[in-house]
C-alpha cells in the first residue's frame, strides 16, 4: 500500500502524503515510506519538490493518535526520534520544497508543513499544535521550527493554547507566505517551483544551504558560509552562460545544472 506518492513532472517533484481514509494521520508506515521516497528523489533532475495531501480535507491531521495512545516512555522518544529524522532529511533536502497546504495540518501536519521551505495555503486550511490537549508535546520538531518561523511569542501563545488558525491568521503570522481558493492551490503550487525550476539551480540550492546553515551560527560565521557558497558558483557554467548573456546583451540559454 502506497502511503507516499511521488509524481514527476519533468524538473517538479510532488510528493503526496496518501492515507485519506484517516486525513493522512502519520503512523510509522507512513513516515517510513516518506523516508524512502525521500531518499528515492532524482536530485540530478529535480529541482523543486511539493509536499501535499490526499484528498479535499486535510494536508496531514497529525502523528496518528491511536497508534500513538499506548506507546510507553521509550517507545514515544523513538517515535519522536523516527519523525524528527525523516522531517529533517526533508528540511536539508538539497532542492527547494513547498508545502501545498490543502486542509487541515494538525500536529505533525503542520510540522512536516514547517520542515518545507515554503508554505502555500488554500483558503480551507487549518494549522495548529493540539498536542497539549492530547497530553503531550509537539514532538516532530513543531517547539523547534514554529519559534524559528514566527517568533518565540506567537509560537509559544499557539502551542500553550493548542489554537487552531485558520489560513488568513496564519497568512498574518508569516506561518504561510500566501493563500488561494482550494482549487488553484496545486497549480499556484506549480507555478512557483516551475518559476524556482527555471532559475539556475546550483544558485538555488546554494541560497537554501546559505540560509538554513547561516542561521545556525552567528553574523560573522554566517556570512563566511555566504561568501563559500557565492564563490562557488563561479565555478559553474551556468553562471559563465547568464553572466556572459547578460553583457553581450541576450537571452542566456537555458540553465545545465553544472
Ligand atoms: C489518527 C485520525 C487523526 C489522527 C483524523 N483521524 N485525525 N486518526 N490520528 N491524528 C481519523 C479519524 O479517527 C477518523 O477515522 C477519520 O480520520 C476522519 O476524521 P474525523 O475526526 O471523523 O473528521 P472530522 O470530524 O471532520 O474532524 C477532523 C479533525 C479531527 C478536526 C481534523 O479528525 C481531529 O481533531 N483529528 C486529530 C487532530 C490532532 O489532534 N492532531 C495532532 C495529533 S498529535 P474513522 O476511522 O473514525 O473514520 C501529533 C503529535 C506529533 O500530531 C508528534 C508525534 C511525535
Amino acid at each position: 500500500m502506497a502511503f507516499v506518492e511521488l509524481e514527476v513532472k519533468e524538473h517538479i517533484g510532488v510528493l503526496t502524503i496518501n492515507r485519506p481514509e484517516a486525513l493522512n494521520a502519520l503512523n510509522d508506515e507512513v513516515i517510513r515510506q516518506l523516508d524512502q521516497v525521500l531518499d528515492s528523489l532524482d536530485l540530478s533532475v529535480l529541482r523543486c519538490l511539493i509536499v501535499t495531501g490526499a484528498g479535499q480535507k486535510a494536508f496531514v491531521a497529525g502523528a496518528d493518535i491511536a497508534q500513538m495512545s499506548g506507546l510507553t516512555k521509550a517507545e514515544g522518544e523513538a517515535f519522536g526520534k523516527l519523525g524528527n529524522d525523516v522531517f529533517r532529511k526533508l528540511e536539508t533536502l538539497p532542492i527547494p520544497t513547498i508545502a501545498a497546504v490543502n486542509g487541515f495540518a494538525l500536529g505533525g501536519g503542520c510540522e512536516l508543513s514547517m520542515a518545507c521551505d515554503i508554505r502555500l495555503a488554500s483558503d480551507a486550511a487549518v494549522f495548529g499544535q493540539p498536542e497539549v490537549g492530547l497530553g503531550i508535546t509537539p514532538g516532530f520538531g513543531g517547539t523547534q521550527r514554529m519559534a524559528r518561523l514566527i517568533g518565540m511569542g506567537k509560537a509559544k501563545e499557539l502551542i500553550y493554547t493548542a489554537r487552531n488558525i485558520k489560513a488568513p491568521e496564519a497568512l498574518s503570522i508569516g506561518l504561510v507566505q500566501a493563500v488561494y481558493p482550494a482549487e488553484e492551490l496545486m497549480a499556484e503550487a506549480e507555478k512557483m517551483a516551475n518559476r524556482i525550476a527555471g532559475n539556475a539551480p546550483i544558485a538555488v540550492r546554494a541560497c537554501k544551504k546559505a540560509i538554513n546553515d547561516g542561521l545556525q551560527v552567528d553574523m560573522d560565521a554566517a556570512l563566511v558560509v555566504e561568501e563559500k557558497l557565492f564563490g562557488s558558483c563561479f565555478e559553474t557554467k551556468d553562471q559563465t552562460n547568464a553572466m556572459t548573456a547578460f553583457v553581450e546583451k541576450r537571452k542566456h540559454d537555458p540553465f545545465v545544472n553544472c
